[in-house]
């Protein structure tokens, strides 16, 4: 069985300062919900701070990025190195980052490997853009990404990571895409390519998220999908809404 993971992504927001109160105010409700994973991944200067304040709990901690290489002169970025021992998770290629900093599937590739060396668990993201998306090229397109993401990966390796589908036109636009849509997109799409790739039991031990416009209000039309095991939530993680959205979640899928 796979257990549920919801994880939130607070992109650029929140100062120290901000991460440090928001936490405080959240983390003990977020605490006592049980059977679902919980992880917070706020941006990179917070995670210190973050990670002293969830030393009582089980909620897991995440950066949003991070580069392939352990050290050298890469100004600005960070190494996974610098990120083992502080969290657990990582956010890879998300499709902000694909479309504003020029990320690559082949760079995805080589920070999936990088995170693996060091003992770090991806959440990889995929999604069509809405021009894919109304002229059918979903299947194709997202397919295509989850290949070139797991290219040279052990079947072991795949069983462990997350994939986050993420439509791009459903991210912040209020529009998520629907229970059914999303649960055909992640079960015959995404297993359906891992299957292919490795066997039909690494595809049904992975864990896959949606993410897009994820609300308190919609959580439960994802969770009731039966290949959808968790979200990735950006906005809704920022607020109180995110304990909302995890109770709701461990509600619907009976933990
Ligand atoms: P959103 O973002 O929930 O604000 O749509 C999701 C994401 O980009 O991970």
């Amino acid at each position: 069985m796979r257990t549920p993971i919801i994880a939130g992504n607070w992109k650029m927001h929140k100062t120290i300062e901000e991460a440090v109160a928001f936490v405080r105010e959240i983390r003990f409700k977020l605490n006592e919900i049980k059977g679902v994973d919980k992880v917070i991944c706020p941006p990179f200067v917070a995670l210190a701070p973050v990670k002293e304040l969830l030393v009582p709990t089980d909620i897991g901690l995440g950066a949003q990025n991070m580069y392939f290489e352990e050290q050298g002169a890469y100004t600005g970025e960070i190494s996974p190195l610098m990120l083992k021992g502080l969290c657990q998770y990582v956010i890879l290629g998300h499709s902000e980052r694909r479309a504003y900093f020029g990320e690559t599937d082949e760079g995805v590739n080589r920070k999936i490997k990088a995170a693996f060396a060091h003992g770090l668990t991806p959440i990889v993201c995929v999604g069509e853009s809405l021009e894919q998306h109304e002229a059918g090229q979903t299947e194709e397109w997202v397919s295509g990404q989850v290949r070139a993401a797991l290219d040279g990966l052990t079947a072991d390796q795949v069983r462990s990571l997350i994939i986050a589908y993420e439509p791009i036109w459903a991210i912040g636009t209020g529009k998520a895409a629907t229970g059914a849509g999303a649960n055909a997109v992640i079960g015959l799409t995404i297993r359906g390519t891992i299957a292919d790739l490795y066997d039909q039991a690494t595809a049904q031990a992975v864990r896959v998220q949606y993410g897009g416009s994820v609300k308190p209000n919609n959580i439960a039309e994802f969770m009731s999908q039966p290949d959808i095991d968790g979200a990735l939530v950006g906005g809704a993680s920022l607020k109180p809404d995110f304990v909302e959205i995890v109770r709701i979640s461990a509600e619907v899928k009976g933990v």
